[in-house]
Formats: C-alpha cells, structure tokens, sequence
C-alpha cells in the first residue's frame, strides 16, 4: 500500500477531500467551508493508496518549531480495522520526526481515542466541542 505526500491541487487532492467529506464530514451532517480548506494550502498532505484509489489521508500542520498537529484523519469506511490507519500514522510520524518533530499533538474525537492509544498517545485535556461532537487532545513524544 503506497503512502505518499501529495500535492495541493491535485488529482490525489480532490480526492482527499472526497475522502474526508465522507468520511469525516457527512456523518455529522456537514461539510467543508472554503475557510476550512484554505488551511490545507501549506500544510502536509498524506494519502494511502491502492492502485489509484486513496484509502486513507491525513494533514500535518507545524504547530511549533518542534511540534506537529495532525489533523483529517480518515480511513475509507470499507477499510477500517485492517490496520490501514496504524500504517499511515507511522508514515505521519515519520515525516515529522524528519521535519524536527519532537512531539506531534492532535484533537481527537472522543471515539477514537482508543485508537491514538494503541499507537502511544496520551490525552493531555478535559473534554472540548469540535464539529459539535466531543474532543481531546491527545500527544505523544516522537523519539
Ligand atoms: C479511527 C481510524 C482513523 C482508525 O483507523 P483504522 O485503519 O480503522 O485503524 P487500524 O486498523 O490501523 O487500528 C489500529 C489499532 O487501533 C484499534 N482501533 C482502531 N480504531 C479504533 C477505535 N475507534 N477505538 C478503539 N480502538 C481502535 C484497532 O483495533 C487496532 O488495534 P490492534 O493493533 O490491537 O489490532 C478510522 O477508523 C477512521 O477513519 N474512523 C472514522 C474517522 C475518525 O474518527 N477519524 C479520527 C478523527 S480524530
């Protein structure tokens, strides 16, 4: 399964958002505000792939010199719980940690949790609203 960076603007780009709708947006009833996506312009985009296909995505954002924020992480629904997610967070982690990285932070929704501590994550917050559901943040220092 190629995991690669990809271009804002791009094929794989449009497809990223198709993938982030869906995954992430049209559950909740909502969509993406062309504010939302003027973010994207000079973060880090990542794409799982098979064949052309994305499979998965996510966004780093330098949230300071030493630490990574990521954000839009989203598994096709078809593929979840095939460990598509864990490969495409240690590709994440990767790029970070070469980016001088130290420690790389998220807003995670509360039903995912789990899932960021398998990977080593800790919550490091009460409870907040984001999209009108509930969040942590969680981090994890990269070594
Ligand atoms: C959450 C998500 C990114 C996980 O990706 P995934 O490909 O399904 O996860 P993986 O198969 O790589 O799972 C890795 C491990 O985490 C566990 N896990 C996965 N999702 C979990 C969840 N929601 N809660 C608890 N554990 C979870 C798996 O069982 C697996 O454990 P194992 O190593 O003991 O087998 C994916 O399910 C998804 O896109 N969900 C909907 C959108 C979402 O919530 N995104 C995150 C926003 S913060």
């Amino acid at each position: 399964m190629p995991i690669k960076i990809i271009d804002h603007g791009s094929g794989a780009y449009e497809q990223m958002i198709a993938l982030r709708k869906e995954v992430l947006r049209k559950p909740l009833g909502l969509t993406y505000t062309q504010e939302d996506l003027d973010r994207d312009k000079h973060d880090i985009l990542i794409g799982a792939f098979e064949e052309e296909s994305m499979l998965a995505c996510c966004i780093l954002t330098k949230a300071a010199p030493d630490a990574f924020q990521l954000r839009q992480m989203a598994v096709d629904e078809k593929m979840q719980r095939n460990g598509v997610g864990a490969s495409i967070m240690a590709f994440a982690e990767n790029i970070a940690r070469d980016a001088g990285g130290k420690t790389m932070m998220m807003h995670a929704r509360k039903t995912a949790i789990g899932f960021y501590e398998k990977l080593g994550y800790s919550i490091v917050s009460g409870e907040f609203s984001e999209v009108g559901i509930p969040h942590v943040e969680m981090r994890k220092t990269l070594i």
